[in-house]
């Protein structure tokens, strides 16, 4: 298949130009669009056939389910039964954003597109290229990241590129995603709501709007005994190639370790990468080495991360050690994505 590539300027949006993505969508066709989190592989949420080809592109399995995207709050009645008094809160206070919520199907959504579930997630981007294109699109666009199955999410065009050319029918390209993080989720088919997946919106950020959120344990859980609820955060993911470990402790003892290690790898002739906080980016002298931000600025390391997993790959990297950051806040997103990466490999000092 001919993959069509098409740039789109966030300035001066070619509005026709998305109408014509968005009647590939509509005609059963596969078109990736940029989002504020990362770039989505969208397709018609309420066509069954559409939801096999995102499965199919991705290398996903079908039991993992779709996010639908819709470009107004009222679209998520369309879709949705019980719609809870919380989901028009929580759309106040953070729609349009990086906020994905799940709550019980109707039957406008097939069962292809929820993964066999009866209930579905839902979300309204805030970027605007994303919301022309589900309304262009008929209204409910499904989409999961842009990246096959297992690799880092997407955050550019040319990571989409990378994975799917050949593979769908357009890739629209509006440069980087603004937060380059996936949506936080919130389960609102339970009594109290909870975070299956962390992102930008906080548990705190959301605790100002209900009280009883709490985050699902199986998210953080080294122990895979814990499973967590949402079907994708089981899978092994967002991981370069290389190995990944991640280095927690002290800072000066991290450093230390970090450095030792990479003298033992080198000594074993393996190319070395590094993941670190740009003050330290100075003290490793290793093959490989990306400051992905200044230590307190969780947000420039969050955008960073997986831009940086898809630049080692392409360095042939034999083996990968980061620094841990802070789990505060918005650093629980971003420590739930490295630690994933490493497959919950940290060495504590
Ligand atoms: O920021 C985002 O959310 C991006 C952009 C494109 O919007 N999308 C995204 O989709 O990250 P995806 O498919 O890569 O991740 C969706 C996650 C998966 O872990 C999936 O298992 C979970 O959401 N999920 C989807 N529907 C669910 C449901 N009904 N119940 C529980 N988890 C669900
Ligand atoms: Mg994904």
């Amino acid at each position: 298949m001919q993959t069509e590539i098409i740039k789109i300027d966030r300035e001066n949006i070619d509005k026709e130009a998305l109408k014509h993505a968005g009647e590939v969508i509509k005609n059963g066709g596969l078109a990736a669009f940029p989002t504020e989190t990362v770039y989505g592989l969208g397709g018609d949420a309420k066509n069954p056939e559409s939801s096999k080809k995102i499965y199919a592109a991705k290398g996903r399995p079908s039991d993992n389910p779709l996010i639908v995207h819709i470009a107004d709050f009222e679209d998520i009645k369309k879709i949705s039964k019980n719609l809870p008094d919380l989901a028009k809160k929580l759309s106040d206070a953070f729609w349009p954003g990086p906020l994905t919520m799940i709550v019980e199907k109707n039957d406008v959504i097939p069962y292809e597109t929820t993964g066999g579930l009866d209930t579905v997630a839902v979300r309204l981007p805030s970027d605007e290229v994303a919301r022309e294109l589900i309304r262009a699109s008929g209204g409910f666009v499904a989409a999961p990241s842009a990246n096959t199955s297992g690799r880092p999410s997407p955050t550019k065009a040319w990571h989409v590129i990378e994975d799917m050319d050949g593979k769908i029918d357009v890739i629209i390209d509006s440069g980087r995603s603004l937060l380059g993080l996936e949506s936080t989720i919130v389960d609102l088919t339970v009594k109290d709501p909870v975070i299956l997946r962390p992102g930008f919106i906080t548990e705190s950020m959301i605790r100002k709007v209900c009280e009883g959120v709490s985050t699902d344990p199986g998210i953080i859980a080294a122990d895979s005994n814990v499973k967590p609820k949402a079907p994708g955060m089981k899978y092994r993911h967002y991981a370069p190639s290389a190995p990944v470990a991640v280095i927690e402790g002290e800072e000066v003892l991290v450093t230390e370790k970090i450095k030792s290690l990479i003298s033992d790898a080198r000594t074993k002739g393996q190319k070395v990468g590094i993941l670190c906080a740009t003050e330290n980016e100075n003290l490793y002298d290793a093959d490989f080495i990306i400051a992905l931000g200044c230590k307190d600025d969780e947000a420039e390391l969050a955008g960073n991360l997986f831009d940086a997993m898809r630049r080692f790959d392409h360095e042939d990297i034999d083996v990968i050690y980061s620094e841990g950051f802070s789990r505060e806040e918005l650093g629980a997103a971003l420590m739930n994505r490295l630690l994933k990466a490493a497959g919950h490999t940290v060495i504590k000092v």
